[in-house]
């Protein structure tokens, strides 16, 4: 892999900061941010009055925890524009996320936003190893989900060539990456399983491709998964992050040169996390739900928006901002097994640790008898899809998800090609739970 560690001369002055100097940036911008919601969104007004809590209130970072969460309920409750905080004339974009219920959540930026977030795209790309001049292929499905656009904003601020060929139409993607010769690819972990596999349909090795680095995210994936996939390409891969709410993708980017979590853009979004049974905040380095209040965002300013992803908070490497580390999953996609908790991430490693497996999976949730169970549903690779070769596997992997995770699963081994394939956000999840 070829070492695409940054120029320190092309990191932004901030990047490389005190820690003094960025929280003192911090605070006179959540002054501002508190004020900015307080004042023009009613909602934000009714819930600081009813706590009594006073933008004026707060007068450090820890005053921050005195303040009434948002929870996605929130954007639901207003929909669809209720939350702006500018005459929606001065919302020159909005973006929608589809949600598995009801209403979906609307989210609306100025052209400052736009800015911003192109701006933060740009750096996000230049942690992960892309620069000026590079070609960037997106596929990132461009629409109401913020993956595309956000991202395609943040290829060109950077001054590098957009590729905008969005989700799907596979066997496209692999001539596109040969013929335009990309050197970054953004797309979701789970649609770069795809795209490798139709470059060993094609008969294409993969390693030969001029694919340096992949910036991957939208969904929870694993440093077994970043180990399969660098492996498969000969390419880096590295973690974005971003959610809707606080402004898409672009919130928090891993560096190319240490990949050891997520450096957090603390200069935009101020970060904690908090207990999520009490609500309290709990210490850097603990585990909890993260917590996002932005900074700068002028169409849709968000304070302490419980983002239900879980992580943990770690101190500066490579740059001074605090990281993330990769997220264990969402607490509403926590899998509750006879009062073992269970994440997807959790069964994607134990598969990426058994030979004989494709790294393609889904977990089915049922109902046996009065007790829930589940079951894995697997594919063997090309090379061992006989009989053998599946029972061996599923022996193995069902082993591990005993000793690893602590409980019993149906392991389904299926041929080659079986298990759904995913053009964006995998569904990792199938509830075949009666409903209650
Ligand atoms: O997924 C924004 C995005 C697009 C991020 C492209 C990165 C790349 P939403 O559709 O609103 O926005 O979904 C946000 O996806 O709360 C997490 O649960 C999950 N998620 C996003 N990035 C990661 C990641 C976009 N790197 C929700 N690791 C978030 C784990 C992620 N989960």
């Amino acid at each position: 892999m070829k070492d695409l560690t940054p120029l320190k001369s092309d990191l932004e002055p901030i990047e490389v900061a005190s820690r003094d100097e960025i929280e003192a940036l911090q605070l006179e911008r959540l002054k501002w941010s508190l004020k900015h919601a307080y004042e023009n969104v009613p909602m934000y007004k009714q819930r600081f009055d009813a706590a009594g809590v006073h933008p004026d209130d707060l007068k450090s970072l820890k005053d921050l925890a005195k303040f009434p969460f948002t929870e996605k309920n929130d954007l639901r409750d207003n929909y669809p524009f209720g939350l702006f905080a500018v005459p929606r004339e001065q919302i020159v974009r909005l973006h929608a996320s589809s949600g598995t219920t009801g209403k979906p959540t609307v989210v609306g930026y100025t052209s400052g936003d736009i800015s911003n977030w192109a701006d933060l795209i740009a750096r996000s790309l230049r942690a992960s190893g892309t620069r000026r001049g590079d070609i960037v292929h997106n596929a990132y499905g461009y629409g109401l989900f913020t993956g595309g656009l956000g991202a395609h904003y943040g290829i060109e601020r950077l001054g590098a060539t957009a590729v905008p060929v969005s989700g799907g139409m596979t066997p496209r993607q692999v001539t596109l990456i040969q013929d335009f010769k990309p050197t970054t690819i953004m797309v979701t972990p789970s649609y770069m399983l795809n795209i490798l596999e139709q470059f060993h349909k094609d008969g294409i090795d993969p390693r030969e491709c001029s694919l340096q680095v992949g910036v991957f995210g939208a969904e929870p994936w694993t440093n077994a998964m970043r180990h399969e996939v660098e492996q498969a390409f000969d390419m880096h891969a590295v973690d974005i992050y971003g959610l809707s709410e606080i402004m898409g993708p672009g919130v928090a980017n891993e560096c190319v040169e240490t990949k050891d979590g997520l450096h957090i853009w603390e200069d935009h979004f101020y970060p904690e996390i908090i207990d999520p049974t009490t609500g309290e905040p709990v210490e850097d380095g603990q585990m909890g739900e993260l917590v996002f209040t932005t900074l700068t965002k002028e169409g849709l300013p968000m304070v302490r928006y419980r983002t239900r992803d879980l992580t943990r908070l770690l101190p500066g490497t490579a740059r001074s901002m605090r990281r993330m580390e990769k997220i264990t999953g969402r607490s509403d996609d926590m899998i509750i097994l006879r009062g073992v908790n269970v994440f997807p991430t959790q069964i994607e490693e134990a598969l990426l640790a058994t030979g004989g497996l494709a790294p393609h999976f889904q977990i089915e949730l049922y109902r046996a008898g009065r007790m829930d169970a589940m079951r894995v549903h697997v594919e063997s690779t090309p090379d061992a899809a006989n009989e053998a070769g599946k029972a061996a596997a599923e022996r193995m992997l069902s082993k591990r998800i005993k000793d690893t995770v602590g409980i019993s699963t149906e392991i389904v081994v299926a041929d080659p090609g079986t298990v759904a394939r995913s053009e964006g956000k995998a569904q990792r999840v199938l509830d075949n739970r009666p409903k209650e």
